[in-house]
């Protein structure tokens, strides 16, 4: 199917998103200090390139794993059923776990997810955030740590897609639909 043809306006550099995450990796550490290992699960896929960065601001021992639930497909709207696609390899009992989602826009992934991550019996599970539009919830969800609130905008770039789009661009963009097909 054609997609709609979309402009992109940059709406958070690559340099306040490394900034912001530098500040966010200090509260992690402060928060997780003395671990003796923290598992980072990344949400595939709109997480991996956050993960990536914030990884290695971490000065703390880590583990990353990765679980993949469903998402939007490739509409701009979301389904509001989650499933989980690709599970965590590894087991979070009694660990201490970070779960890094892209966005929060409804609530329904993150909820869901620490639902079941929860029954798992992690000693400790925090979320971080790197976005949020908080005027599009419907679950009644807050990430522990979130990097930017944001309007209520079809993002991408940094990891996000739009239909699998766009997910290399460095910077956060906002999508502008122009009228007429790509
Ligand atoms: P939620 O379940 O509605 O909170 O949606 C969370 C997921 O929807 C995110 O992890 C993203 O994959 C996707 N999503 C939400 N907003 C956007 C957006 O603006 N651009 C691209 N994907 C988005």
């Amino acid at each position: 199917m054609a997609q709609p043809a979309y402009e992109i306006d940059e709406m958070i550099s690559a340099k306040s998103i490394a900034a912001r995450i530098e500040a966010l990796a200090r509260e992690i550490k402060s928060t997780f200090d003395g671990t003796d290992k923290l598992i980072v699960v990344g949400l595939l896929r709109g997480s991996f390139v956050f993960i990536a960065d914030l990884v290695r601001e971490l000065d703390l021992p880590v583990e990353v794993d990765f679980l993949e639930a469903s998402s939007y497909g490739d509409s701009t709207e979301s389904s509001r059923e989650v499933r989980i696609l690709k599970d965590l390899r590894g087991e979070i009992a009694g660990r201490d776990v970070l779960v890094v989602e892209d966005i929060v826009d409804t609530g329904f992934t993150l909820s869901h997810v620490v639902a079941l991550l929860k029954t798992r019996g992690p000693k400790r599970l925090e979320t971080i955030a790197l976005l949020d539009k908080p005027s599009r919830r419907e679950i009644d969800i807050r990430a522990t740590w979130t990097g930017f609130e944001i309007p209520d905008e079809f993002v991408v770039g940094y990891g996000i897609d739009y239909a699998q789009r766009n997910r290399n661009l460095p910077y956060i963009g906002a999508v502008r639909f122009t009228g007429g097909a790509a």
